[in-house]
């Protein structure tokens, strides 16, 4: 049995929600990933073009396609792949219930991307990403842009190095800001996959919400600026390679707009709001895991930023943890700022 659902400008029919949304379901449709949903109509108004070709690669109920179309204000081509036949002929019934025309490929979005080039490809999978990289970073035509989700977030920020080393030809540990880090080997993963390919992938907009990463890219199938952009991976403590740069673009972040209709428009706003002010080089530090470093209580927040700021570093609070901040202080300035605010009696 299938429900109507509402979402942003869209109205469509999906599996009910009762509990937490799972793979078993017959028509997949999360409401949580919302946010997700609106960030990507978001991402598009700001960076996309008039008419481009999309597709939504792994379309559940096809809500995220659908969505694009109602919504960029791009008059987008759209185009679903899907593997589940009865998901396919329900994308059928939602684009036409909102008035819209697309095609719907029913079959594995691998054999789509390998016949078929788009200007915009979305990844939403269960999981992790890397079995559909490769296909898409193919597909996607030269200044294209890529969206990807992952949900495999305990192997990227931390927990499992083992699965990461495989997976991610990276290593992780243990850090201050364990997502801010693992979004960062996130990026670089995509970036280095690329470069294998010949491709140029820049990171333009990522965000960490709830169980998820989700980032965009510009592709540019340059051979020299594959080995350009190659330079912007790094190591920060245990965490590597990783994307070393700020995460947002600036063009790109200032000229997102939340729009009226986002059912999650003001968490977005917020989030976006803080991406913003904290998108400079420096390093994301957790308050309350430098005092345990420190063997002390931890000292407000505001206080700390003041203290840096008054040393003539930038500080801002940031997104990746609820007392974590950004600073471009090296480690010892953190430190000595730390001391001195806990009262320097450490
Ligand atoms: C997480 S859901 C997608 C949710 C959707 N993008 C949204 O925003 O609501 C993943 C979907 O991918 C489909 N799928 C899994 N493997 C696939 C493949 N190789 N090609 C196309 N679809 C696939 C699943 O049936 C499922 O509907």
């Amino acid at each position: 049995m299938l429900t109507l659902h509402r979402e942003g400008l869209a109205v469509f029919y999906a599996s009910p929600v009762e509990g937490v949304p799972s793979s078993s379901m017959l028509v997949f449709y999360n409401p949580d990933a919302a946010l997700n949903r609106d960030l990507t109509v978001a991402f598009l108004a700001a960076a996309g073009r008039e008419g481009m070709e999309v597709l939504d690669a792994l379309a559940g109920s096809g809500v995220r396609g659908i969505r694009i179309g109602l919504e960029s204000g791009l008059e987008p081509e759209l185009h679903f792949s899907e593997v589940r036949k009865t998901s396919c002929s329900v994308i059928e019934e939602n684009l036409a219930i909102n008035g819209l025309e697309g095609t719907v490929h029913c079959r594995r979005c691998q054999a789509v991307m390998a016949e078929m080039n788009f200007d915009y490809v979305d990844l939403d999978p269960f999981g992790d990403a890397v079995p559909y990289l490769d296909s898409a970073l193919m597909s996607v035509r030269h200044n294209g842009l890529l969206g990807v989700t992952t949900t495999d977030l305990s192997v990227l920020s931390g927990k499992h190095p083992r699965t990461a080393r495989r997976r991610y030809l990276a290593s992780v540990g243990r850090g201050h800001c364990p997502h801010e880090l693992g979004l960062r080997v996130f990026l670089g993963y995509v970036v280095r996959m690329a470069a294998r390919l010949d491709i140029a992938v820049r990171p333009l907009l990522a965000v960490h919400h709830m169980h998820y990463y989700r980032a965009f890219f510009r592709v540019r199938k340059r051979r020299s600026e594959a080995d350009s952009v190659l330079r912007f991976l790094g190591y920060v403590g245990d965490y590597g390679p990783l994307w070393k740069p700020p995460l947002q673009d600036p063009e790109v972040i200032s000229s997102v707009r939340v729009m009226p209709w986002f059912p999650r428009g003001r968490e977005l706003g917020r989030l976006l709001e803080a991406l913003r002010r904290e998108n400079f080089e420096g390093r994301c530090f957790e308050v309350r895991r430098l005092a345990s470093e420190l063997g002390t209580s931890p000292p407000p927040i505001s206080k700390l930023l003041d203290a840096l700021r008054e040393r003539g570093f930038r500080a801002e609070r940031s997104p990746f943890g609820p007392d974590a901040f950004r600073t471009d202080a090296p480690e010892e300035e953190v430190l000595g700022a730390f001391r001195e605010v806990a009262g320097g009696g450490l």
